[in-house]
Parts: structure tokens; C-alpha cells; sequence
């Protein structure tokens, strides 16, 4: 019988990506997305893409009467979980709206789960978890570590599902802490489309490269690191959603919970990445050096051994790809309509 997975902020940046992944895997996929970080026309990408219909209920995972209607009306597998808030300077100035989001909004959707007898849900966590870390790569043993009301919300959400699946063994949780995504769908189809000024690196860099943004700023070249720049691990948003689909079938095939690291283990600088997206759109690209912005963090990067052992997760493309994936995105995405 064909499973079918609830997509919780299905229409976003990694929910569209994780679609198009499980339709490819052979479930049935249902999203649900209101549409605050999407744009409304994703939904027709994916049809494009996959070549089938898009069922798509639009709303909040804050609406409990939808959530019922919609678990009600479609038998659902399993749940992945992204809809969610992860700006972390707005964290910082609205923190009451990142508690309701991510943390009040993953209590009422495992609420609802429950009266419907869905009891497997994959959890969008990040390595922001880690704080600022004292080892990196990173391993998933380091401790929790919260610098940011973002930070804290996601760590909440972690801590929920750890309690949930210690009080009853018919819950099974997979926790994805994602390092840095990247890149685009190699069909140009979908990809990152912030509604706003990116806070990310990559978005940036793409406006930049656009002509729609002067300069790149890199924020401190002061870290300890080889060129002075932050360090992440990027992923492309390719692998980390083939990710998904190794942690749903992990959970639906054995019913235990795992948490793992979903990164690549190799670190690149800020300067890295101005490098190889320069060379992906054919010119280099203007940046200048200023002060290191708040709350940053010298350094993250995974350790991957365990998303190895335990998913058989391996990232296999690398930042050359997720570059030009990028640069052939948005500029299709100015295209407009064309597709
Ligand atoms: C950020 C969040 C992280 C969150 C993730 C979600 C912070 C401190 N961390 O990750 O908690 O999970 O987004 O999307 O905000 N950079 C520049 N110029 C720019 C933008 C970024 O130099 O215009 C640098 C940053 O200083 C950093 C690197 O690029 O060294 C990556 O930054 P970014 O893409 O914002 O990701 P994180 O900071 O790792």
C-alpha cells in the first residue's frame, strides 16, 4: 500500500525539494502551507516537475480545526514537520511569535496526530541547537545550547519529542538537524525565493550576482578560521531532501526514533563561497569586509558518521553544484512565467 506523508510547510524552500524527493521515492504527499515563506505558484512548479496533481490544503499549522478536517479527510502515514519560523534576528525582537510557531504549533499538530493515530513525524531541527559548539565537526552528543529565541524554540521542539517518545513507544520521532542548505532543483523549477532581504548567505550572493543588490557584505574576517571568514557546512538542498526521505523510511520501517546531524562534514568560508558562486555566474562578484554581525558563530560544521550508520545518508553533491543550481534557479525565477 502506498504511504502517504503530510508535509507541514510543504510549499518552502526544503518542504518543495522533500516533495518532489517522496513523490519520486513513491508516496503519496499532501502539503500543507500557508503560504508566509512561499510563493503562491510553487504548488503548479510541482505538478510541472512530477508530473501530477498537488494536493495542497492552505493554512496554518496553528489552525487546529483545519488540522483535524485535513487528517480526517486523508489518511495520513507520517508527518514532516517544516513549517516553522527561522529568521533568528526576528526571533530576537518577536520571540513570542517564534514560541507559538514552533513550539506551540508542534504540540496542537502532535495533538491532532494522536486523536488520528498518527504517531511517526520527522522534526525540522537545525545545528543552531548547538549553540556556539566547543568541537567541531560537530557530534550529535554536544550538548544543547541556545543563543537565540530561535535557537531555544528549536531545542524545545526537540525536547518535546524526546519526552513524547520516552511516555508512550507508539511514537517515533526522526530530528534532522540541517547545517547550511543550499542550491536549487536541477529542473530551475524551484528553489530559495526569500519574500524578503535574505538574511542568508547564498539568497544574498544571488542577489548580488543578479545585479539586484550592489554589494555583498561579509560579516568579520576575524574569526579563527583559515581566511578570517565564518565557516559552515553547506548542503545542497537536493541531498538534505533525499534526507528526508531515508529518515521516513527508517521510521516507518522499524518505528524507532533516531536524531542525526544532516550536513556534509566539510567546511567553506564565506570568501569560499564568493569564489565558486563567481565562477557559476562568470563574474566576480563585489564584497566588502565589515563588522561581524551579532550572534554569529565562527564555525559549524557536522559530524556525519551517524547519519551514515543509522540512514545510510550520504550528501553527494558539492558546492560547485549547489552554485550553479542556484544561479540557473533565479535566474529562471526572473524569467518569470516561462516555465
Ligand atoms: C543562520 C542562523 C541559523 C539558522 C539558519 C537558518 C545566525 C547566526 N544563524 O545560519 O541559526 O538555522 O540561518 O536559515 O543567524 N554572511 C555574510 N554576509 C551575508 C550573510 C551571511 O558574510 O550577507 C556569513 C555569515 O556571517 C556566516 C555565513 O555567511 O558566516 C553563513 O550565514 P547564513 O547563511 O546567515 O547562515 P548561518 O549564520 O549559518
Amino acid at each position: 500500500m502506498t504511504e502517504t506523508i503530510l508535509l507541514t510547510g510543504g510549499a518552502g524552500y526544503i518542504g518543495s525539494h522533500t516533495y518532489v524527493a517522496l513523490k519520486a521515492a513513491g508516496y503519496e504527499v499532501v502539503i500543507l502551507d500557508n503560504f508566509s515563506n512561499a510563493a503562491e505558484d510553487v504548488p503548479d512548479r510541482l505538478e510541472l516537475i512530477t508530473g501530477g496533481p498537488v494536493q495542497v490544503y492552505k493554512g496554518s499549522v496553528l489552525d487546529r480545526p483545519l488540522l483535524a478536517r485535513l487528517f480526517a479527510e486523508t489518511q495520513i502515514d507520517a508527518v514532516v514537520h517544516f513549517a516553522a519560523r527561522k529568521a533568528v534576528g526576528e526571533s530576537v525582537v518577536k520571540p513570542l511569535e517564534y514560541f507559538e510557531t514552533n513550539c506551540s504549533g508542534l504540540v496542537g499538530l502532535l495533538q491532532e496526530m494522536d486523536a488520528a493515530g498518527v504517531h511517526r513525524l520527522v522534526f525540522s531541527s537545525s545545528a543552531t541547537v548547538y549553540g556556539v559548539p566547543d568541537e567541531t565537526p560537530t557530534p550529535e552528543t554536544a550538548p544543547h545550547r541556545h543563543i537565540n529565541p530561535y535557537g531555544l524554540s528549536k531545542i524545545t521542539g526537540e525536547l518535546v519529542l524526546d519526552a513524547l517518545a520516552k511516555s508512550d513507544p507508539k511514537w517515533a520521532f526522526g530530528i534532522l538537524r540541517y547545517f547550511n542548505p543550499a542550491g536549487a532543483h536541477s529542473s530551475t523549477l524551484i528553489g530559495e525565493d526569500p519574500s524578503d532581504i535574505p538574511n542568508n548567505l547564498i539568497p544574498y550572493i544571488a542577489q548580488v550576482a543578479m545585479g539586484q543588490r550592489p554589494v555583498l557584505q561579509v560579516f568579520g574576517n576575524d574569526y579563527p578560521t583559515p581566511d578570517g571568514t565564518g565557516l559552515r557546512d553547506y548542503i545542497h538542498v537536493e541531498d538534505l531532501a533525499e534526507g528526508h526521505v531515508l529518515s521516513l523510511q527508517a521510521l516507518l520501517s522499524t518505528g524507532q526514533s533516531h536524531l542525526v546531524n544532516l550536513g556534509t562534514g566539510a567546511g567553506h568560508s564565506v570568501l569560499d563561497m564568493i569564489a565558486a558562486y563567481s565562477k557559476a555566474c562568470g563574474r566576480d562578484l563585489p564584497y566588502e569586509i565589515v563588522d561581524r554581525r551579532p550572534g554569529d558563530v565562527p564555525v559549524y560544521c557536522a559530524q556525519v558518521d551517524k547519519a551514515r550508520e543509522v540512514l545510510g545518508f550520504e550528501a553527494r553533491r558539492d558546492v560547485e553544484a549547489m552554485c550553479a543550481s542556484s544561479w540557473a534557479w533565479v535566474q529562471a525565477r526572473a524569467r518569470g512565467n516561462a516555465y
